[in-house]
Order: structure tokens, then C-alpha cells, then sequence
């Protein structure tokens, strides 16, 4: 399959694209930072995966990169909306510029990778998109107030996305994480391998994410504990679910 990712220089995205050329698919890969993805693509050593700088915050950038693949004819079967910042909040007090950052990376810069391939999914009756979301959709993250509300607004785009096209073969598939061993948070960033109960690995989280393009679910949780979280806390009002997770988050 062809599969175009965001956000493939670190973390879940850099081992997702591993994970993928293995299983030999054909992955057209994004990220912001030049050295880390000619890194990545000297690790896979393989034609099969093909890279471009692009900040999908940038319209212009976002274009650019459409023109080029319009120009090649570069249409994939499946998109993955991996990549996102999550800045903490400096309290008191709330950054403007990281909660707009955060909007346009995790918000807008994911809807302007689903309408340049909606239309040519739809007129073929084939394609899939899959938003990586977090638990923090669900519920609000205080350390992070931008991150949670970026999170939910990418979950409920999907979720609309699915109703509109329900008479279509078009599949939009939302992965709600919990926490992964990746440096987007540095709590998190080393821990797993020490033994950490609650977090997931990188790798295992791309093997998930990978067996997920085969799977007919719309929504999923991982690691899988996750999803009893979302089964019974999610009546608990806010200030409860805080008191009992916040010792497990930041
Ligand atoms: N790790 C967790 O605990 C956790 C929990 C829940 C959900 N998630 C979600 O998992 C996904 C992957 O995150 P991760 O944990 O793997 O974090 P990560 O290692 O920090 O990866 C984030 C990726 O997004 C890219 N990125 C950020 N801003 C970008 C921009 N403007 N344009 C293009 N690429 C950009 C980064 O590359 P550049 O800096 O090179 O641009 C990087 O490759 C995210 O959607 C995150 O919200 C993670």
C-alpha cells in the first residue's frame, strides 16, 4: 500500500515508518527536521520510503508539497495524522503563541492533509485517513490546556467526517493513546524501558498502528488499558478524573 504519514522524524511516527517499509508497504513520509529524516531514511535503507521536509503549519509549504505530488500523480491508500506538539502551560497564565502552534499543528495542519486527498478517495470509493488522537480528547490535560482542546477538535473533525461519508467505502479512524516512551513529553521521554507499567513503547505503539490499516474499527485504544479507562471513568466529572490520574501524568 501507499502511505503518506506526518511527523516521521521521532517518536511513534519515526518507528511507524520502520514498521512499515518491513511489512513492505510504500510510505511518503513529513516532518520539519531535515538531519533526523535523512536519518531515518539511511536507517530503512529502502526506495520504498521517500521524505519531504514540510511544516504542515506553513499553507504555503503545505501546497508546495501537494503540487509536487499532484505533479507525480502520488495519490496514497491510507493517510496517518501522527504529527503534533504538546506544549505545557506556563501557569498562571495561558501562551498564545503555543496554544495557537498547537491548533495549527494538531488541528489544521492534520485537516489541510485530509482535504488534499478527500475529493480522489472519494472519486475512486477507496482511502483511508487515521488521526492520532490521545486519551486527553476525552478528558482535560491542565499541564496542557491547548493540547487536550486540539485533540478533541481533531476526534470530533473525524467523527463528523465519518457521518458525512458513511454511504462511501471512505474509512476515518480515530487512535485515542494513553501514554507512549517518546519525546514529545519528557516525563514520558526514556521511562519505558525502565520498567514503566502505564507507558507503551514506540515501537509497539507503530506495530498498533500498523495492524490497525487491515482493521475495520473506527475507534481504538492503546495500550489496551486505556480503553478500560474510557469504559469506566468516562462519566467521572473532571476534578475526580484529575485527582485520580494526575499522579500518573506529568
Ligand atoms: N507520546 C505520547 O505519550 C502520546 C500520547 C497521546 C498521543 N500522542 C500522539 O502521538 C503522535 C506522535 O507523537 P510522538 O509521541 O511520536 O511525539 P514526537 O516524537 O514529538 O513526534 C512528533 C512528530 O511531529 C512532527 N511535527 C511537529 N510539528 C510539526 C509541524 N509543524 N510540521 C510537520 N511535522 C511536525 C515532529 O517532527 P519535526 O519536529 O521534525 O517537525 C515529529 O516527527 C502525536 O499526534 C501525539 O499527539 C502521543
Amino acid at each position: 500500500m501507499r502511505i503518506f504519514i506526518t511527523g516521521v522524524s521521532s517518536g511513534i511516527g519515526n518507528a511507524l515508518v520502520k514498521c512499515l517499509i518491513i511489512r513492505g508497504h510504500e510510505v511518503w513520509g513529513i516532518a520539519r527536521r531535515l538531519d533526523a529524516l535523512e536519518k531515518l531514511a539511511k536507517e530503512v535503507d529502502s526506495p520504498a520510503f521517500n521524505f519531504d521536509c514540510c511544516d504542515i503549519t506553513d499553507a504555503v509549504a503545505n501546497e508546495r508539497l501537494r503540487t509536487k505530488m499532484v505533479s507525480q500523480k502520488y495519490v496514497p491508500d491510507v493517510v496517518i495524522l501522527n504529527a503534533a506538539v504538546d506544549i505545557e502551560d506556563a501557569y498562571p497564565g495561558l501562551d498564545f503563541d503555543h496554544a495557537t502552534q498547537m491548533m495549527r499543528t494538531n488541528v489544521d495542519g492534520a485537516n489541510f492533509w485530509v482535504t488534499a486527498f478527500i475529493e480522489t478517495f472519494f472519486q475512486r470509493d477507496a482511502g483511508q485517513f487515521i488521526a492520532v488522537s490521545s486519551i486527553f480528547a476525552h478528558w482535560p490535560d491542565p499541564a496542557s490546556v491547548s493540547y487536550s482542546s486540539s485533540k478533541a477538535a481533531l476526534s470530533m473533525l473525524f467523527r463528523g467526517l465519518r457521518i458525512r461519508y458513511r454511504k462511501t467505502n471512505l474509512q476515518f479512524k480515530l487512535l485515542y493513546l494513553g501514554p507512549v516512551d517518546t519525546p514529545i513529553n519528557p516525563r514520558f521521554e526514556g521511562k519505558e524501558s525502565s520498567g514503566s507499567l502505564i507507558l507503551a513503547s514506540a515501537p509497539n505503539t507503530a506495530d498498533y498502528i500498523a495492524n490497525l490499516i487491515a482493521s475495520k474499527r473506527s475507534s481504538s485504544y492503546y495500550p489496551l488499558y486505556i480503553y478500560g479507562i474510557f469504559l469506566f471513568l468516562r462519566w467521572l466529572p473532571d476534578n475526580w478524573f484529575e485527582l485520580i490520574t494526575s499522579r500518573f501524568k506529568r
